[in-house]
């Protein structure tokens, strides 16, 4: 079980660096990174601070819902106008005062609403952020897969750690006016940290 469970982690968060997750990402064939409208006028200071992922999507040939019992929360660190800091951890919602991994990522503006992120493996992954509210933050996020930009994942996290229907409900809206098609995605969905 909680193999599994890191297994999935390892997978969003190709990030981390697990070398089991890089090998799925080279095996798989992943679909193409969504065209979203990058929203432009949020401000770093408005990014700043504490915030819990509530909900990742991946492609996916079957439309899948999944809860995670494994919570991750992320800070936001901004260091000046161009430049800032994300480090997320993952804890058992039993265990808060145990993180059982952490990631940073460096994040810099290229334009407004698109970042260039800097993985902990090294290699660099666009980030472009398409919903904002003040509860509620979206983004995307696409590599490079044999020549083409692809869809590693889109995560919305949120300021509070329960997900509310209200949030669901404006989760769904923004995802489904960017082009998300329910039918091909699966949805990753933290309600409970
Ligand atoms: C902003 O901070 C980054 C990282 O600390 C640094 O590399 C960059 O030069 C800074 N930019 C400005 C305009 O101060």
């Amino acid at each position: 079980m909680a193999v599994a469970i890191f297994g999935r982690f390892a997978f969003l968060l190709w990030l981390t660096g697990v070398s089991v997750a890089v090998n799925y990402f080279e095996a798989e064939e992943l679909g193409p990174c969504p065209h979203v409208l990058p929203t432009p006028d949020v401000t770093l200071k408005q990014l700043e601070g504490k915030w819990h992922l509530s909900v990742a999507v991946l492609d996916a040939a079957k439309e899948n819902l999944e809860e995670n019992s494994v919570c991750v929360t992320g800070e936001v660190f901004v260091h000046n106008s161009t430049h800032m800091k994300q480090i997320w951890d993952m804890y058992t919602p039993h265990h808060q005062e145990f993180p059982v991994g952490t990631v940073e990522l460096a994040m810099e503006s290229v334009r407004p609403g698109v970042w260039a992120v800097q993985t902990p493996l090294g290699s660099q992954i666009t980030g472009i952020l398409f919903g904002y509210d003040l509860d509620l933050a979206i983004a995307v996020f696409c590599g490079w897969q044999k020549g083409r930009q692809v869809h590693l994942f889109t995560a919305a996290a949120t300021r509070e750690g329960s997900l509310t229907p209200s949030l669901r409900l404006k989760m769904s809206s923004i995802l489904l006016d960017n082009g998300y098609n329910p039918s091909t995605t699966k949805l990753i969905v933290w309600s409970k940290c």
